[in-house]
């Protein structure tokens, strides 16, 4: 019968916070990466061979992931249901695989059958709504509504809802404070902002649905998610950027015989672009006239790269969906890879991410702020500068590709190795607090007005062009990632930087705050870095101020200023794509 999803996150869980992602890890790689890093929590007994069993590659994974996602169904429940009910009901249409309830403004259900045929039947026997003073577009979906006949039980236990909007800042705080160290901390942030397992599931199913969709002109196409839902760095309450995949139309349409062959006769455009836009404004109107759930349809078709943006209400994602955009894919399998090779990464690019929104050095706004994908890049740069060397770089993946990793798009080598196992790390012990301060110095110090951050040599290059922060796009070489931001916000990122180097600096700082007489804890560690004084936009010329402020306060003001509520879900939309 049904497995939970939440039996499936317990068994995650167990295996500590990076075990979702690490499950595409080739065996060797585990056990290179864990015997470099003595502090990495790693599986035991039974659990590793199952563990092991479980390696998997990026594409592999995300190939699961939607093969699972097209045998799922998306149901809204009436208030009060009973779990076991809901189960048998759904059970006589085929063994489901997994279930779980999650709250978006009413109850939701994830249903997973173990076989595609059961969505069929399942289908067969639902049927349109009659509305009343209005007519329904009769598109039959996989969002369904369940409708619970006579008077609802207030006695039915109340199933368990999965979470899916991030803590907010001040609950996390909270949390950082009870910890014991910095390193502790950090595990923990990532745990507590990391997408879970279910909602993961959930951004597979949307794409799923969109599919759906798009399908209805293009049948062989797919919906694919990328950027941060993929790329092992997604927060909860991130964005779902989606690619409509049309290459399996292509694929089909080179299979020549040697005798006569047919050809689709095409429209033409003047350009890929062009073709790329018009697809995408029909898909976008349809979305918008046909989707259930989808809503503020906006086509932003003449961005460099052009986009429908909406919201997907019943799941709470805003929703980004571009068409040929393949190295964006692989730049979400790149980060994916060096997110792997050592949790510290994500631990790291983690806190970076937090750090930079709670001082609102990124913002859900676009503008001329830096991005997390930047932030990401400059992470993983950082990294590439330890002695030893703690990631390495792309051009050295590229060396270690075997001949099936060959790939090109749009004339731009992007070939990467896809097996980690042939990766060897080098043994850097840096703890996670050094990794922490050490990023801060780094980037307080770095030469942003001649250089160029290069994650491809590993080293500053000459800065090609006049932008204020110079970071060559990982597989575009002539593109620059953060082409958006400008001096001004440059400069507030390095005076914090160089702000938090310097709290770091002081001892006191970095272990546990003592009790005050009301039980609260002064903040310490990664929590004090959080501290709007730090952030106030005058920079290294308020230390004196931050001293003298009472640490109580100075966490009071961050939990006034920093709204952070329920997530970035639906008002959310902070990237340069202008710059994409
Ligand atoms: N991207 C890019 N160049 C940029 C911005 C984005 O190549 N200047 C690609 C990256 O692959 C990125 C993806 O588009 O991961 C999605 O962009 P965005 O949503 O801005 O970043 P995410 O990594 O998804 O981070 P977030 O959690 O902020 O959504
Ligand atoms: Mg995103």
């Amino acid at each position: 019968m049904a497995a939970s999803l939440g039996v499936c996150r317990l068994h995650f869980r167990s295996l500590g916070g990076l075990d979702r992602f690490c499950l595409g890890l080739e065996p060797q790689t585990q056990r290179r990466c864990t015997s470099t890093i003595p502090a990495i929590k790693t599986p035991t007994g039974s659990k590793t061979a199952d563990f092991v069993k479980k390696s998997k590659t990026f594409q592999a994974i995300q190939e699961e992931r939607r093969e699972q996602a097209e045998r799922s169904v998306l149901i809204s429940c009436p208030a009060k249901f009973s779990e076991k009910k809901f189960l048998d009901f759904f059970s006589k249409h085929g063994t489901v695989n997994k279930h779980f309830f999650y709250n978006s403004f009413g109850a939701y259900a994830v249903v997973e059958f173990s076989n595609k045929e059961s969505i069929a039947s399942l289908k067969e026997s639902t049927g349109i709504p009659a509305v009343d003073h209005e007519a329904a577009v009769p598109f039959k979906s996989r969002l369904l509504s369940l409708k619970w006949p006579g008077i609802q039980s207030s006695n039915y236990p109340t199933p368990n809802f999965k979470e899916q909007s991030p803590p907010n800042i001040g609950d996390i705080s909270n949390l950082l404070l009870q910890k014991h160290s910095v390193d502790e901390q950090l595990r923990c942030l990532t745990e507590t902002l990391q997408l879970t397992e279910e909602n993961i599931s959930l951004r597979f199913l949307v794409c799923s649905l969109l599919g759906d969709i798009a399908g209805a002109y293009f049948p062989e196409c797919i919906i694919r998610p990328f950027g941060s839902t993929v790329n092992s760095f997604g927060k909860l309450g991130c964005d779902v950027d989606m690619i409509l995949d049309l290459d399996g139309i292509y694929a089909r349409s080179q299979k020549k015989g040697s005798g006569l062959s047919l050809e689709y006769q095409v429209k033409t455009g003047p350009s890929e672009r062009a073709v790329t836009q018009s697809i995408l404004s029909v898909v976008g109107k349809c979305v918008d006239q046909f989707g259930p759930g989808c809503v503020g349809v906006q086509n932003i078709l003449q961005a460099r790269c052009p986009i429908v943006r909406f919201a997907h209400q019943p799941s709470g994602f805003q929703c980004d969906l571009t068409a040929n955009n393949k190295v964006a894919m692989k730049s979400s399998e790149l980060l994916f890879l060096y997110g792997h090779l050592d949790p510290r990464v994500r631990h790291l690019v983690f806190s970076v991410r937090c750090w930079a929104r709670a001082h609102s050095i990124t913002s859900s706004i676009p503008g001329a702020w830096i991005t997390n994908f930047s932030l990401t890049v400059m992470v993983v740069f950082f990294l590439q500068q330890r002695s030893p060397a703690m990631l390495p770089t792309l051009d050295r993946l590229k060396e270690l590709a075997g001949p099936s990793d060959k790939c090109v798009i749009e004339g731009n080598d992007c070939t990467i190795v896809s097996d980690l196992s042939k990766i060897a790390l080098q043994k850097n012990t840096d703890t996670l607090e050094k990794l922490l301060q050490e990023f801060f110095e780094f980037y307080g110090n770095f030469p942003f007005n001649k250089a160029s951050i290069n994650i491809r040599k590993g080293k500053e290059q000459s800065k090609p062009e006049a932008a204020a922060l110079h970071i060559q796009n990982p597989f575009e070489a002539t593109l620059n990632v953060s082409k958006n931001v400008n001096a001004a916000q440059l400069e507030r990122f390095v005076k914090l930087c160089q702000e938090s180097a310097w709290l770091f600096q002081q001892k006191e700082n970095l272990e546990p705050g003592s009790t005050q007489s009301n039980g609260s804890v002064s903040p310490w560690g990664f929590a004090a870095l959080l501290a709007p004084s730090v952030a106030s936009g005058t920079g290294v010329k308020s230390r004196r101020k931050k001293k003298t402020e009472p640490a109580s306060s100075r966490i009071k003001n961050l939990l006034d200023s920093l709204k952070i509520k329920g997530g970035e879900t639906v008002a959310k939309k902070g990237s340069a794509n202008s710059s994409r």
